[in-house]
């Protein structure tokens, strides 16, 4: 499939794979008693049928249930993301295809489950939905999960004040930019939408939960992290006000300046690292899970 989305790109693709976190099992956990509830299925031993994991990437999502599906497609658009899924894949019933969240090659009535990792903006909500609805079994259910720091520091080193510096400076790098808006602040470290987006999706009895992922990385895997995001790379294209709203971040007289490591050495300087001592950072994610059924739409 031709396209020139950013995720597309191979190195894009591959610091993907490597520095995004995947979810974890509390995650899953969540998302399968909601769907045992809908289907009235309390058999934790019964297996489902069929899940459709959209805008899988390479697989972040994708085998988070694999234990409880009879058979898993993981969709994406990128041709590389797929590819690399496919490489990555160690289960028989999953299958990665290329394709869109608006168009789902996927029988009518077939689906028990859709899930979304931190992908749900990335389509056209409206027709995306019309494809959850037409492919959903009555009682299938659709989740949409995605994450946000909310906590790094190196590991032993907890300072409330220089989380918030740190965190303050990442959401900046990410989301906030130049037009800094403090609603789109909101929204997006809560969740990718605000509250009134949820509440307009066309199914019934929604649910959120919030869970909390830690991981430990080296400065390198927060590094490789921004490297893997779209929204830096977006920021990197408007280039000459970069200058301007990171001064405080860029060291003066750089004309040839590098936007990632002058953050980097901003974390550095915040925390009083030594590049030297190779850190160890304790990374919490905020994961927001929403849930979705189709029963009674
Ligand atoms: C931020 S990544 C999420 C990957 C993974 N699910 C995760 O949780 O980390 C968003 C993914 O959505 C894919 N995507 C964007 N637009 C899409 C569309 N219209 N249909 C299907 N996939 C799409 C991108 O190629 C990308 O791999």
């Amino acid at each position: 499939m031709e396209t020139d989305i950013f995720y597309n790109q191979k190195d894009v693709a591959e610091a993907y794979l490597r520095f995004r976190p995947k979810y974890s099992e509390e995650v899953a956990k969540v998302v399968l008693e909601y769907l045992r509830n809908q289907q009235d299925n309390p058999d934790a031993t019964k297996k489902f049928d069929f899940m459709v994991d959209v805008g899988c990437g390479s697989g972040q999502a994708t085998d988070l249930l694999s234990a409880h599906f009879n058979k898993i497609v993981g969709v994406d658009i990128c041709e590389e993301q797929i590819r690399l899924a496919t490489e990555q894949n160690t289960h028989q019933h999953i299958t990665y295809l290329v394709g869109k969240a608006e168009e789902l090659n996927v029988a009518e009535q077939s689906v028990d489950l859709i899930t979304c990792g931190s992908s749900i903006h990335w389509s056209d909500l409206p027709k995306f939905f019309d494809e959850v609805k037409r492919v959903l079994k009555p009682s299938g259910c659709f989740t949409e999960f995605g994450y946000w720091f909310s906590e790094v520091h190196p590991v032993g080193d907890k300072n409330d004040d220089l989380i918030k510096v740190t965190n303050d400076l990442l959401a900046k790098l990410i989301y906030l930019g130049p037009n800094h808006d403090a609603e789109r602040e909101k929204q997006v470290r809560g969740s990718v939408y605000g509250d009134h987006f949820y509440q307009s999706i066309p199914f019934t009895k929604t649910k959120h939960k919030s869970l909390i992922l830690t991981k430990i990385w080296s400065i390198d895997q927060l590094r490789g992290f921004f490297r893997s995001s779209a929204k830096y790379h977006e920021l990197l294209k408007r280039k000459k006000s970069i200058r301007e709203w990171f001064a405080d971040v860029l060291l003066d007289n750089q004309d040839d300046y590098n936007l990632l490591e002058a953050l980097i050495k901003k974390v550095e300087r915040i925390w009083d690292l030594k590049p030297e001592h190779e850190t160890k950072l304790q990374v919490k994610f905020e994961v927001n899970i929403f849930l979705f059924t189709k029963k009674g739409t």
